[in-house]
């Protein structure tokens, strides 16, 4: 099955029709900033100007950064706060005149590495972590994902950890690899006390750099850099938008 999928992020929108049985983008996928505040209606006129590079009429898949009920986002992070309470379905299917469903982006990219990336054949419990803008958290247990997950505003001294060790926050606070890996080795350790998983899988922009910062955290638990690398948030909403 084709699926657009689209990511929705804090710095840029992201999207490419998507064979859903093999994962692969079928095309070059298509980025346009994120319109300043990140309001509902400018962010739906990008995503709709995104299908429309691709002549697209098909469904539509849309991972969000923020919890997604029945399509319905129920707080705001990284974006508008004018989006709570929205049915952001409804909003992105009459603006795009597709069928559009909403995830949450951490869940969506969760979803693309354990169907064809780090976490495939993983039956444990496997623990994706973005970071960008945010921190976003996606967990699963033999294969299921528990869903709107988020643990980036675990409380870190005193503040969200996303706020200390997203990868928004390294380049705010202008951190070394070696400082930003101290960081998110501490919010790690946190996770790792809670949860006990049998694998991390670090998603979102930065894991490209990934050998700059996993080399130096000391985890007893594996961590592996996303397969899919920033393309795992296009990939699994599209998966989600076929489930
Ligand atoms: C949001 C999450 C999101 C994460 C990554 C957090 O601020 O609350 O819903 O998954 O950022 O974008």
């Amino acid at each position: 099955m084709e699926v657009l999928g689209i990511d929705v992020g804090g710095s840029g929108i992201k999207g490419a029709p998507v064979d859903t049985k093999t994962g692969n983008l079928l095309a070059e996928r298509y980025r346009i900033k994120t319109p300043g505040k990140a309001e509902p209606e400018p962010v739906a006129q990008v995503v709709d100007k995104i299908a429309k590079s691709f002549n697209w009429t098909g469904p539509i898949g849309i991972g969000f950064p923020a919890p997604i009920k029945s399509g319905v986002a129920m707080m705001a992070a990284n974006i508008s706060p004018n989006w709570v309470g929205v049915n952001a379905n409804k909003l992105f299917s009459e603006v795009t005149g597709c069928d559009c469903t909403l995830v949450n982006d951490a869940d969506a990219a969760g979803l693309a590495e354990m169907a064809f990336g780090a976490g495939r054949g993983q039956h444990g419990t496997v623990i994706m972590i973005t970071l960008g803008t945010g921190i976003g958290t996606a967990i699963f247990h033999r294969g299921k994902l528990l869903p709107n997950t988020e643990f980036g505003h675990l409380e870190m001294k005193g503040q969200d950890a996303e706020y200390r060790a997203s990868d928004a926050a390294r380049q705010r606070d202008d951190l070394t690899w070696k400082k930003y890996a101290k960081r998110l080795n501490k919010y790690l350790l946190a996770m790792e006390k809670l949860f006990w998983p049998d694998l991390f899988i670090v998603g979102g922009g930065i894991s490209k750099e990934s050998q700059k910062f996993l080399p130096l955290i000391t985890l007893e638990t594996p961590i592996v850099p996303a397969k899919l690398l920033n393309e795992a948030g296009i990939v699994g909403a599209a998966l989600a938008a076929k489930r």
